[in-house]
Parts: C-alpha cells; structure tokens; sequence
C-alpha cells in the first residue's frame, strides 16, 4: 500500500498547481500511506478490483465523492478549491458517514463522462456519406446514448452546442440524418446523475448542458436502443452482425487496455455491413495532458471485416496540439478542430450505394 500511496501522490504532483485533481490525490495518497479508515476502505475496494492503478482511483473517489454530495443537495463550489488538508478532512468524514454507499460506487462504478458535442463529427460523417438514405448507426461507449439521439434530432448544427461552425461549409452537415435504427452499447447502464457527478470543478456548466439534451431528445428517437454489453462481444451477438453503416466510438478506444484494442477493430469488422464507416474520436497521440474537450477526428473506412486507411477528416488544436496541417481551420468556443474537406469529396460516389 506504501507504493500504491507513493505513486498516487506522484501522479498527483505532475499535474497542473491549478488543476483540482492535484490536492485530492495528494490528500488520498498521504491517507492512504497511513493507518486511517480511508485506507481500510481502500484495501476493501482494492481486493474487488486488482486492475485498479494508482491513475485510476483519484478520479474514481473525486467523482463519487461528487454523487453523494449532490444525492445530498450539498454545494459543491469549494470543491475546486480545496487544499490538500481540507480534502484529507473531506475525505475521512466521508467515510465516516457513507460507507457503504462510498465502497459500493468505489466497486462498481468508473468514470463516465457524456459530451454532446463529441457527436457532431458523426452527424457530419452520416449527412456526407449518406444524405437522405437510410442509416444504420452504433455508438460504442454510448454514456447517456443521447448521442446518436443529437445527430437524428439535428438540422443544422443547433444540437451541438458549443461548436462555432461557420466555417465548415454548411452544406456538409445541414438536414437531417434519416437514421433508420440505431443502437448504443456501454458496460454501464445511462446513469444521469452518476455522469453529472464525473464533472469536474470548472466545467459545470456540462452538467447543464446534460439536463438540456436529456429533456429535448427524450422519447424523440424510439429508433434508437441501449444494450449494456462489453463492446468487445459486440461480434458474437447475432443480431449486431453486418448490421451498421457507421459505428461511433467517442473517447472510448484511450479507455482500453491497449493490448485488447487491435482485438476492439476486429469485433467493429464483425459489426459493419459489407461496406462501412468507423469514427473514432480521441486524443491526438501527441496530447499527453488529457483534456476532455479536445479531440481528433478519424473515419476509417471498412470494407468486407477489413479497416482501411483512416481518413482524419477533423483535427483538434489544443495548448497541447498545435498542428494546423489542413488549410481550412473551424473555431469552436471549447473545442478548435480543422476540417480536411478532401477526404470527403474524393471517396468514391459507389462507395455509399
Ligand atoms: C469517456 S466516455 C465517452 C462517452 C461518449 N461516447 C462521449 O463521447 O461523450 C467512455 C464510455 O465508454 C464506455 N466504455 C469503456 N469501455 C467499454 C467497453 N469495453 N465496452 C463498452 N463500453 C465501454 C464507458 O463506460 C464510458 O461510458
């Protein structure tokens, strides 16, 4: 436990002064390297989940932590702010107090975020590939599964709040996506409160953002189904195979173990039609600070079970990423990406019949 404790405080000090994800895990590490009820529990919650790596739990306790205070109507504005005493206090009442219900989501829960913009590049792909035809699509790590709802529920952009987009040429995106079934597989069921609670201090303005797309897409997509289910079953379960056109996979893939992800391409193989599309949003490799909002964008074509050479049709620019290699740049308020306009235009007209 010394080690587990030692390495917590270390990923702890890489982060940013600011970042408010630095004084709870230093305040976790240093509980945890001493006898104290906090350590008990996490010896508890530790010997049901040995996968669990010093990165994984910080987060895991932030985001429970959040669950139980909001189940409670607390205020939670200090939470960005708390030094590192103030949170070994936090932390040890809340043991104290929850328990149970503390270890049970320590357990059984990870953490889930569910942002709507992330979906527009599936709109985009869907409007460009298939234009009014008929579309089959599966959002793989679907959250809330309000994504594909956003990308049916869409006409012209007005869903993905957040994204300037006049300077993606409208035509591209406009009208809507004739989506004729859809389905969204994750391993947890959508847990709206659970996902408000994944939030961040300084990003709260996500929690609302969630309650808005929840009500305006609510029962408007009965096309759209849930099924909890490993994505890496996805190729056994007969009625999923050779069913979609495109699969999404939005900040999912970062979230395998990357031994199992050649193993993830080949079950999305299993999934497709004869001929399809799988996009992939995820963090440009160079970004090594992750930050949620910032994304690229690659479509890969597959053909008979077989991924093609990605086509990166938009690109994220962050603190972090600052390559500008396509000509036509779009700015959006939390997330600037690039739009390479080629890589739509030059697939082959058949390619979508
Ligand atoms: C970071 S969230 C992204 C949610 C949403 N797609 C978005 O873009 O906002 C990743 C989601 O993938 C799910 N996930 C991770 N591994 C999975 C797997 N093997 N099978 C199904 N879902 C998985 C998680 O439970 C989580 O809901």
């Amino acid at each position: 436990m010394g080690e587990f404790s030692e390495q917590i405080i270390h990923e702890a000090n890489r982060l940013a002064v600011e970042d408010p994800r630095r004084n709870l895990g230093i305040a976790l590490g240093q509980l945890i390297g001493t006898e104290s009820p906090t350590k008990d529990t996490i010896l508890d919650v530790l010997a049901a989940r040995q996968q669990f790596t010093p990165e994984h739990l910080p987060p895991l306790l932030f985001s429970s932590l959040q669950y139980l205070a909001l189940k409670d109507g607390k205020g939670l504005s200090s939470f960005g702010t708390m030094n590192s005493e103030e949170w070994k206090k936090y932390i040890e009442n809340a043991v104290n107090v929850h328990r149970p219900d503390l270890t049970k989501l320590l357990k059984e829960r990870n953490v889930q975020s569910f942002i709507i913009r992330r979906y527009f590049p599936a709109k985009l792909l869907a409007r460009v590939a298939y234009g009014d035809s008929p579309v089959s699509m599966l959002d793989i790590g679907a959250s809330l599964n309000l994504g594909l709802a956003a990308v049916a529920g869409d006409n012209n952009g007005e869903m993905f709040n957040g994204i300037e987009l006049n300077e993606v040429p409208k035509n591209l995106y406009d009208g809507r996506v004739n989506l004729a079934s859809g389905v969204g597989v994750d391993l947890f069921e959508p847990d709206k409160e659970w996902v408000k609670a994944c939030i961040w201090p300084g990003h709260e303005d996500e929690r609302d953002t969630i309650e808005r797309a929840s009500a305006s897409l609510k029962d408007r997509t009965p096309q759209l189904s849930f099924r909890k289910l490993d994505a890496l079953e996805m190729g056994e379960v007969p009625d999923l195979q050779d069913r979609f056109d495109i699969a999404v996979a939005s900040g999912m893939i970062y979230q395998l173990q990357p031994e199992l992800k050649a193993k993830f391409l080949e079950t999305v193989g299993k999934v497709i039609k004869r001929k399809g599309f799988l996009l992939v949003n995820d963090y440009p490799p160079e970004v090594n600070a992750k930050d949620s909002f910032t994304y690229s964008t690659e479509v890969i074509p597959i053909v008979d079970g077989l991924l093609r050479q990605p086509l990166k049709i938009l690109k994220a620019e962050s603190p972090f990423y600052r390559k500008s290699r396509y000509p036509r740049p779009f700015v959006a308020t939390q997330w600037r990406g690039t739009w390479e306009p080629n890589s739509s235009f030059a697939w082959p007209e058949s390619w979508f019949c």
